[in-house]
């Protein structure tokens, strides 16, 4: 069984195209890394698989576990399985980490144990728990409460946006390795810019996107060098060898 299956998706927002006839299919058991310049369409992707309504699907599918989830809304979407840690989470005053995670620890046996224990895993101190969600978070901060409520969510599939972006060093270290176990037995997304999230974490094979296109696919680590090195500009050359094959 294939986790997610995209099958010619293209999406508008406002009435703007961002999406490009999109095929892409996860198996099960696999991570996948997402590369593309800023502005080509990487978060939008994830928006529109998560099923935010602004992002309009104009035609195509989406299924996930063979369901087919193009029209069903965010709630149903999250109970199938599917988590995202995002690129920007919005700051929400009144809204603490400990409320939002609640729901998904409730059955546990201890539950403050619990709690605790998801912030030490990840280098945050408990007051982060009982502050105003993402209110005067660092950068770095933010990052680390993105994963830790994947790690109370505990969803089959996650999207894991810029999870590097912004983090130091030894935090890198941390969440990398967090990340890389979280991901053993699940299925996953990740996008990341300079790719060093990628010394921590296994992936199986990369998708380059350029102007809502996916523009070529395979071993994430030549890609990651042949980008570095190269910029995107080789991916269009990539784009005209997989057509010849
Ligand atoms: N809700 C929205 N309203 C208007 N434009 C949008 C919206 N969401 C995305 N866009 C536009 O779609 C394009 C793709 O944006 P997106 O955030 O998906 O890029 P990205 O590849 O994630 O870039 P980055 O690497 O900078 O995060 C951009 O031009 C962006 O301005
Ligand atoms: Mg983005």
């Amino acid at each position: 069984m294939d986790s997610l299956k995209i099958r010619d998706l293209s999406v508008e927002v406002d009435g703007k195209r961002i999406l490009n006839k999109i095929n892409l299919m996860i198996p099960r058991g696999e991570v996948h890394v997402l590369f593309g310049p800023n502005a080509s369409g990487k978060t939008s992707l994830l928006m529109t698989i998560l099923g935010f309504p602004n992002y309009k699907v104009i035609s195509g599918e989406i299924l996930f576990k063979d369901k087919n989830i193009t029209n069903i809304p965010i709630d149903e979407r999250v109970k199938l399985g599917i988590g995202v840690a995002f690129q920007n989470p919005p700051v929400i005053r009144g809204v603490k980490l400990a409320d939002i995670i609640y729901n998904f620890l409730k059955n546990e046996h201890d539950l403050k144990k619990k709690e605790i224990e998801l912030c030490e895993i990840l280098n945050l101190k408990e007051e982060f728990l009982y502050r105003d969600l993402n209110f005067c978070f660092s950068g770095g901060e933010i990052k680390r409460s993105e994963i830790l409520q994947i790690l109370a969510q505990k969803p089959d599939f996650v999207m894991l946006d810029e999870p590097d972006s912004g983090v130091d060093v030894e935090n890198l270290g941390i969440i990398g390795k967090v990340i890389n176990d979280f991901l053993k037995d699940r299925s996953g997304l990740l996008i990341t810019h300079l790719g060093y999230i990628l010394r921590y974490v296994e992936v199986d094979k990369a998708h380059v996107l350029i102007d809502g296109k996916i523009a070529c696919s395979g071993e994430p680590i030549k890609i990651l060098d042949q980008i570095l090195k190269e910029g995107y500009g080789w991916c269009e050359k990539c784009l005209k060898m997989e057509k010849k094959h």
